[in-house]
């Protein structure tokens, strides 16, 4: 039996005993909470969303977004433990997101897991969001090898990795401009879709003609891995001037399936492409647009057909969730990572670069401020 220590001798603990973590994320628009028991199985995973408070907006609003953390947060909670019928005082370690994200939502996370960590004398690990969404490829598949690539698709990133078998993560290639779960969003908006806009997509997509309009694919250069989306948008802009007046809704179909299959055939492309260049058969596709019933389908077939291993975690893994917080901390307890007293939000990217064979590689463990330095 592990006793747990009091929070100022925490961060001493050299070893971490498996036992069940609490994971909370608010980064966005998402109030998120989950149990993992002490082996990794997921007890809970409860999400409470906000899209009704910003629809009206057509977008998130970062002051509503972080009051309704504020209101949610507890609840959500207090659900979660019940949901995995474990109770606070048998949890072992609290994970929490500690950044990017919106300042004032993170900032509630943080606050509540720091209380709730010292109230119950449990170390708590800040987590970077992109490690979450990466661990997420393991919650269904704990045998997915590594190392492989990974490619993370949300709102706000559509970066490559190599995934490393020490859990070092290369980037090999990021988007330049906008991420692809912008692309959606603002393509949607452009339609007159609403928000959130890469499900309205994906679903209006299904009945058009993904071949009726030919959108640019931009792949910068031949055996390039970096990703560029803001042409695509300003094709789709031109294209609605050019059709000037309302839409039928079947040419809205086709629009949204055109210009869907313009982003998922880049992002399966510079994928595949990347397993090629790095001699592998594993790829990982994690994210909030990984939900994306056109990506999976293209992902899927040319998987069996290449031979390559294919892991698209579950929807309800793929956009933001707790689960892949407290499955990231674990992870990085299991591995020895130590927990700091001092864990503060950090909105901003804060990812440590190291140069390796003239590639950044992030450093993914958990931000500690002043010894990183932003990249
Ligand atoms: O990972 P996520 O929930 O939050 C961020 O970390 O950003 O990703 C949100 C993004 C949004 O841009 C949303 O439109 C997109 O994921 N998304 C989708 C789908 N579901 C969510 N994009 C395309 N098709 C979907 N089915
Ligand atoms: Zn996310």
């Amino acid at each position: 039996m592990c006793s747990h220590p009091n929070p100022s001798e925490i961060q001493l603990e050299a070893r971490w005993c498996p036992s069940p973590v609490l994971g909370i994320e608010s980064s966005c628009d998402e109030t998120a909470a989950a149990v993992l028991s002490r082996e990794g199985i997921v007890l809970s995973n409860v999400v409470s969303s906000q899209v009704t408070i910003h629809e009206k907006f057509g977008g998130v609003v970062p002051e509503l977004a972080a009051r309704a953390h504020l209101e949610k947060i507890d609840m959500v909670v207090r659900e979660a433990l019940v949901t995995a019928q474990v109770s606070k005082h048998a949890l072992g370690a609290l994970a929490v997101t500690q950044g990017p994200g919106l300042a004032g939502s993170l900032l509630v996370g943080v606050n509540y897991a720091k209380a709730l960590s010292y109230g119950l004398g449990i170390p708590i690990i800040g987590i970077n969001h992109l490690q979450g969404h990466i661990a997420s490829a393991w919650l269904t598949d704990p045998t997915f090898p590594l190392p492989c690539i990974v490619l993370v698709v949300s709102g706000g990133h559509t970066h490559l990795y190599r995934h490393e078998v020490d859990g070092r993560c290369i980037l090999l290639g990021r988007t330049r401009d906008d991420a692809a779960g912008e692309a959606f969003d603002k393509g949607a908006q452009m339609l007159g879709l609403g928000y959130p806009g890469g499900p309205a997509v994906d679903r209006i997509a299904r009945s058009g003609d993904l071949q009726a309009f030919r959108f640019p694919r931009f792949h910068r250069t031949k055996n390039n891995l970096e990703f560029s989306f803001s042409g695509l948008k300003t094709a789709l802009l031109y294209k609605l001037r050019e059709m000037d007046g309302p839409l039928r809704s079947h040419q809205t179909a086709d629009l949204a399936a055109s210009y869907q299959e313009a982003i998922v055939q880049v992002l399966a492309t510079k994928a595949f492409a990347a397993l090629k260049q790095s001699n592998m058969a594993a790829l990982a596709v994690v994210g909030g647009v990984s939900a994306n019933s056109r990506l999976r389908a293209v992902l899927s077939e040319r998987a069996v057909r290449e031979g390559i291993r294919l892991v698209l975690p579950p929807i309800g893994y793929c956009t933001d969730n707790a689960a892949m917080i407290a499955a990231a901390g674990r992870q990085l307890l299991m591995n020895g990572e130590r927990p700091h007293a001092d864990l503060d939000s950090s909105p901003a990217e804060r990812f440590v670069t190291i140069l390796d064979e003239n590639r950044a590689h992030i450093g993914f463990s958990t931000l500690r401020g002043k010894e990183k330095t932003n990249s």
